[in-house]
């Protein structure tokens, strides 16, 4: 389904011993999120959920923000065919242009509301649904019939509210952090609803969590990445380039940009600023500061070896264009693709940039599962490479005290 494997700048070494000790130190950790794959428990909760609601909503909005929001804008933009995207509407900002974007035009009647906090109290999140609750109240509507919450099973608002009000609730496990819950109900539920094939989602997150556990360093891609990453951090790289070459994948850039910065970003000096290249159009864009600027970059590229729809380019009849191009004629867009992210590669091995290389199989379901339990799994082993907590972010705490303090005061 994927492989993985150094260039020939990017080769590091792997250490069995060293492989044992950050693997026991992690599981050690009271951690959830590898043991979501195996939460067959889940699954049958979100279907009954969806097969009770059959038929009673076209359109399903999700408000959330973080760790509760990129998880599904990437299971959407990669695994729902572009005509069914509107069925499912993410507001995760409190940008009143975008809110107005994303909600002017609804049938409350005919919509769910699915409101992920697992803290159940971030301020953007709850501005949102009191928003969206009253504009229920205000149509007439019983708006408890048109919402469900994703939250921890006990503390916070969220959860109060929907004990005081009736309303069903999905569990966000308490050892299972925002940006490690895509494969809970925080991506599982939304993504259910709107028909992403889950189980295979699911499927593929536990063929990669097998090799998560494998104790050889050869069967364990996700040590492997995460042991490239960290020598050359600790070699001067303050910055991953993410470098897909396949547009669905840019929203799982973003996705993994938020999972990098906030979970290594630590220690008043440990940290790699998380980019996203899209290959090839970024070639015309980025490319000139990877070969000519600051050797300060690590670089993981991701191939798709065979795409859902690949046209042959053909040259007809025209002879000056033949002349040019002749080379493109019969040449499918993917292998065009593909053979830029390969000669790409190569430029920049050849000025010594340390490179990986992810290949994919094709995009679907479960390659996805598989790349976010890869990447969490790798950026968990990452911090203990880093001698940092990867699962906190005390960092981002000051700003909400700072926003609330200006608020009150008004
Ligand atoms: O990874 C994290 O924990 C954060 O990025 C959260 O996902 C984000 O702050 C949203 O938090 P919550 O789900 O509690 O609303």
């Amino acid at each position: 389904m994927i492989d993985f494997k150094f260039e020939r700048n990017g080769e590091v070494e792997l250490v069995e011993e060293e492989l044992q000790s950050i693997m026991a130190s992690l599981l050690g950790k009271d951690l959830g999120f590898y043991d979501l794959p195996l939460d067959d428990g889940l699954l049958e909760e979100v279907d009954q959920y969806v097969q009770d609601l059959k038929g009673s909503y076209d359109r399903v909005v999700v408000l959330g923000i973080g760790g509760s929001a990129l998880g599904i804008k990437t299971i959407r933009d990669v695994l729902m065919a572009p005509q069914d995207r509107n069925r499912l509407r993410i507001i995760d900002n409190v940008d009143p242009d975008f809110i107005h974007e994303m909600t002017y035009d609804l049938d409350l009647a005919r919509t769910n509301f699915v409101v992920i906090t697992k803290s159940g109290g971030t301020t953007e999140t709850m501005s949102l649904f009191m928003q969206m609750k009253n504009r229920c109240d205000k149509s007439g509507l019983d708006w408890k019939d048109r919402f469900v919450f994703v939250t921890d099973p006990e503390s916070g608002l969220l959860r109060k509210i929907a004990e005081r009000d009736g309303v069903k609730c999905f569990d966000v496990p308490p050892n299972v952090g925002g940006r490690y819950s895509v494969l809970s109900a925080v991506g599982i539920l939304p993504a259910a609803m709107v028909g992403v094939k889950v189980s295979e989602l699911m499927s593929g997150a536990g063929w990669m969590r097998d090799k998560f556990m494998d104790k050889s360093c050869e069967g364990n891609m996700v040590y492997q990445l995460a042991k490239f990453q960290s020598k050359f951090h600790k070699d001067g790289c303050n910055v991953n380039v993410l470098f897909p070459y396949s547009n669905k994948l840019m929203r799982f850039g973003e996705w993994y940009a938020q999972l990098l910065a906030e979970s290594i970003g630590k220690n008043d000096g440990v940290g790699i600023t998380p980019v996203t290249a899209l290959g090839a159009t970024d070639q015309h864009s980025q490319l000139q500061l990877y070969s000519g600027g600051p050797d300060d970059k690590m670089y993981q590229f991701i191939k798709v070896r065979k795409f859902e729809n690949d046209d042959l380019i053909e040259l007809g009849k025209d002879e000056l264009l033949g002349e040019k191009f002749g080379f493109l004629d019969g040449v499918s867009f993917g292998k065009l693709l593909n053979t830029e992210l390969d000669g790409t590669k190569e430029s920049l091995c050849e000025l010594g940039r340390p490179i990986c290389e992810l290949s994919l199989e094709k995009i679907d379901a479960k390659t996805l599962g598989a790349l976010f339990m890869l990447y969490e799994g790798a950026t968990a082993l990452l911090g203990e490479l880093l001698e940092v907590d990867a699962f906190n972010q005390p960092g981002v705490e000051r700003s909400k005290v700072l926003t609330k303090e200006y608020l009150t005061k008004g």
